[in-house]
């Protein structure tokens, strides 16, 4: 067949999917441990929305939405991130009507057209928590937490949290001019794209990853010398509590984020065990995006993970080492079609009492049926055949313990008891 999946999206199925099910299963555990409730939202939304909610002069606005127009024209976007979703869904909803904290959770894929390379991928799936309505850095402590806890509960020893604050609009303008005085000599050696992001996004300078950049800013000021009193009390209340928490983190004063809505607080969690693609979540609070949409500024904090990078990391650190795809409770042999039609019979009786069940659908031999059951590893067989039939009987067959017995075949409760 001539048609693939396209560049940067690939097919979840096999052993692998069970290792998503799992991971996926304890992220909604998490969720619900943090009293968090999920929120289903639209895989695209207007272009808009993220072009002004991310920030026009980012890299994921820029270059790497899925945008299009629909038979409507209209502008249209597959959904680069969650958070600008969750605002619009709050705003549009009246979340904000009872004035208290609302605390949303996400799961679902996400499209960014970078170059694909090993743990990034142009549909790739993310969970996420929005803690919306609080100042206060307890929230932000908890969004930390909620990570942290997360990955650590999953058995994860390389992971390293990173924080930083990048103050907020009063501050940051004092930051970006001493950012912006210390550059201006080393202007014209920058690569073209910090050149421009030196007018449009001086920030995001320190992020480059080109070698020339990254020498230039190694001793460039860092965000937290410069925050203001309010920032700075923010951030020394966080790290306080985060020291209650007894979550071990570093502060990366040069740490900032592709996307634009972030003040004060940001963070990352990163592994060393991953190559370039090193974060497998990333956050922060984000004051004014809410009032960039809304009459009011609502305060929030919130951070979103990788899944496909974090089943790497876990494979990468053992975690799914003697993980077997699921095999069914008990295979029912039969050959002769009237013991296919007993069969289908046991087959749903054995269902409807909650066994997880199956049969052969290719007409094989009895003895290939068998070999078939064993090669998949399926411990309980029951052979149902012309003889039993007439017989009135049902022959169980332990594959582990190599023993079987025969037992009347409306005794379904005895089948019950002799299954492992
Ligand atoms: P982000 O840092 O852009 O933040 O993405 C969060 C996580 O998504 C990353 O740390 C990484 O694990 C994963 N990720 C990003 N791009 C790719 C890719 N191309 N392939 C595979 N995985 C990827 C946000 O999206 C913000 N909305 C986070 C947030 C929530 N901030 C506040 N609330």
């Amino acid at each position: 067949m001539g048609i693939k999946a396209i560049k940067g999206t690939r097919d979840i199925f096999g052993i692998n999917i069970k290792k998503w099910r799992y991971v996926e299963d304890r992220i909604f555990n998490y969720a619900k441990r943090y009293n968090y409730s999920e929120i289903r939202l639209p895989t695209f939304e207007s272009t808009e929305l993220f072009s002004r909610g991310i920030g026009d002069a980012t890299d994921i606005v820029n270059k790497e939405m899925y945008s299009f127009k629909d038979k409507g024209d209209r502008n249209i976007t597959l959904r680069p991130e969650g958070t600008a979703s969750v605002v619009r869904a709050y705003i549009e909803n009246k979340m904000y009507i009872d004035k208290g904290v609302r605390k949303l959770f996400y799961i679902g894929s996400i499209f960014r057209q970078e170059r694909p390379q090993k743990g990034r991928f142009r549909e790739f799936y993310q969970f996420g928590i929005e803690n919306i309505g609080s100042l206060f850095p307890i929230a932000d402590a908890e969004v930390i937490s909620f990570a942290y806890n997360l990955y650590k509960g999953l058995g994860l020893k390389s992971i390293k949290v990173e924080l930083n604050s990048i103050g907020c609009r009063k501050c940051r303008v004092e930051y970006i001019k001493a950012l912006k005085n210390y550059l201006e000599p080393n202007l014209n050696d920058l690569c073209s794209n910090c050149k421009e992001r030196y007018n449009t996004n001086p920030l995001r300078i320190l992020d480059c990853k080109n070698k020339i950049c990254k020498d230039i800013i190694e001793n460039a000021p860092t965000t937290v010398e410069y925050i203001c009193d309010e920032c700075k009390k923010h951030f020394d209340k966080l790290i306080a509590y985060l020291n209650i928490l007894k979550i071990p983190f570093i502060i990366n004063g040069k740490l900032v984020r592709g996307l634009d809505y972030y003040t004060k607080t940001v963070f990352e969690i990163t592994s060393d065990r991953l190559g370039s693609q090193n974060a497998i979540a990333a956050g922060g609070r984000y004051d004014y995006l809410i009032g960039m949409f809304h009459s009011d500024e609502i305060p929030a904090v919130g951070f979103a993970g990788g899944i496909d990078r974090l089943i790497l990391l876990m494979e990468e650190e053992g975690l799914f080492d003697g993980f077997k795809e699921d095999v069914p409770d008990v295979f029912v042999v039969s050959v002769g079609d009237d013991s296919k039609s007993r069969a289908i019979e046991v087959v749903s009786e054995l269902r409807s009492r909650g066994y997880s069940v199956d049969i052969d659908f290719m007409r094989r031999s009895i003895k290939s049926q068998l070999r078939k059951a064993d090669k998949l590893g399926i411990k309980n067989i029951l052979i149902i055949g012309h003889e039993e039939i007439q017989k009135g009987i049902i022959i169980y067959k332990n594959m582990k313990k190599h023993f079987q017995k025969e037992i009347d075949i409306n005794n379904y409760d005895e089948i019950d008891k002799i299954m492992e």
